[in-house]
């Protein structure tokens, strides 16, 4: 188990006798979140690999939507986000009243870190889990404890070992970013079975669209009989809404009361709470957004691994993990700066611990076809 940030262990300083205010301990331990790169030295148009977008934009519906909001600029939105609110429980069946809106399923989970952790507490996650949950966990001094993910995968019974009395939440990416992998339904529940009924196990599905392996299950439907199971999911990949930051979590209504004394009122806008109601209804557009990746990620993790790069996966997400193995000589920090200076924007992950690998978003056919090229020259280099 890695830990980080033991509340216990923090370091008390004397604020109240400080020349300057101090910010509570811990904050300064805390690293800031890094977004993907998004510009290249000299290259006005760089190709966007980096943060998972959709490469296909949004929905023609959803910017007509977004559109209709622009005379409502002095007007604050509706704090409950009832449009939304009605069209995801209607789309997928669930009580209207159990649902949690956020700005982008990140605030979704700051606010679940807010209403459960409190000093001495420990938040699970695995090794390479998303980066906003530490962050949120740490910032209510809780400990983060890392589960080993051997094979860059997701293991219980690695989580279960961490898990103890103070354990309070698990967070579990499922399919996971920066791995790309994922775990079966029937592996979740068994984690689930263990785990005790007083911690929440919240189920990031920001990827599962993207997951079509029968054996892969969000949790949805098992977040509706369970009183510890939040389920959360984002507009910003399948939706290609990032930009607008709205995301959802469904959650038993106990939790999602809690939360409700805890959120911003205003926290979704106007503009994205109708581009997200356009967005859930364009099934042609979700479905093009599914197509464009099930045609190219095989492609893309053949293609690499026949550069002799390790592929993590196989991928059930909108990018692909490669590593660069040692023999190769080639490390990724080399070919991040190669493929910049060709205007391939991709993302290094070594925020995450693995310091020889690239994520790369599955791109258009372009794209793709750039990226590759332009990973063969490098390793033949
Ligand atoms: C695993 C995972 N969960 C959640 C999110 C956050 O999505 P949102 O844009 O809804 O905040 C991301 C974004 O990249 C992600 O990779």
């Amino acid at each position: 188990m890695f830990k980080e940030a033991p509340s216990s262990s923090i370091e008390r300083v004397d604020r109240a006798g400080a020349a300057r205010p101090l910010p509570k301990p811990g904050i300064l331990d805390i690293h800031a979140y890094v977004p993907g790169k998004a510009t290249a030295a000299g290259i006005a148009e760089p190709i966007k690999l980096s943060a998972n977008e959709n490469p296909l934009g949004s929905s023609d519906k959803a910017y007509e939507a977004y559109a209709t909001a622009e005379r409502s600029l002095h007007v604050y939105p509706d704090p409950r986000a009832t449009i939304i609110r009605t069209a995801i429980a209607e789309r997928y069946r669930l009580d209207p009243e159990r649902l949690i809106f956020g700005c982008g399923s990140d605030e979704v989970f700051a606010l679940l870190n807010q209403t459960f952790l409190e000093p001495g507490d420990n938040m699970v996650q695995g090794q390479y889990g998303f980066a906003a949950f530490a962050i949120g966990a740490n910032a209510c001094q809780a400990e983060v404890r890392r589960a080993p993910e051997p094979n860059l995968c997701i293991d219980v019974d690695e989580l279960l070992t961490c898990v103890d009395e103070r354990t309070r939440i698990v967070f579990l990416a499922n399919p996971g970013n920066p791995t790309g992998t994922w775990i079966p339904f029937s592996e979740v529940r068994r984690l689930h079975e263990a785990l005790p009924p007083s911690v929440v196990l919240v189920l990031d599905g920001a990827y599962s669209e993207f997951a079509l392996d029968p054996d892969f299950d969000d949790g949805l439907d098992f977040a509706r009989t369970s009183t510890n199971v939040v389920v959360t999911h984002t507009f910003s990949k399948l939706h290609g809404l990032a930009a607008l930051r709205i995301g959802w979590g469904y959650a038993p209504l106990e939790i999602a009361q809690a939360v409700d004394r805890i959120r911003l009122p205003f926290n979704t806008s106007i503009a994205a709470q109708r581009a997200a109601v356009a967005a859930l209804a364009d099934e042609d557009f979700q479905q093009a957004t599914l197509d464009l990746t099930q045609t190219w990620r095989p492609w893309l993790t053949q293609q690499l691994s026949g550069l002799g790069l390790d592929v993590v996966g196989p991928s059930a997400t909108n990018f692909v993990l490669v590593g660069f193995p040692d023999h190769s000589q080639r490390t990724s920090a080399q070919a991040d700066a190669f493929l910049s200076s060709r205007g391939l924007l991709v993302r290094a992950v070594g925020i995450y611990g693995l310091a020889n690998h690239l994520r790369i978003t599955i791109g258009l056919e372009a794209h793709n076809r750039a990226l590759v090229e332009a990973l063969a020259e490098f390793m033949a280099q």
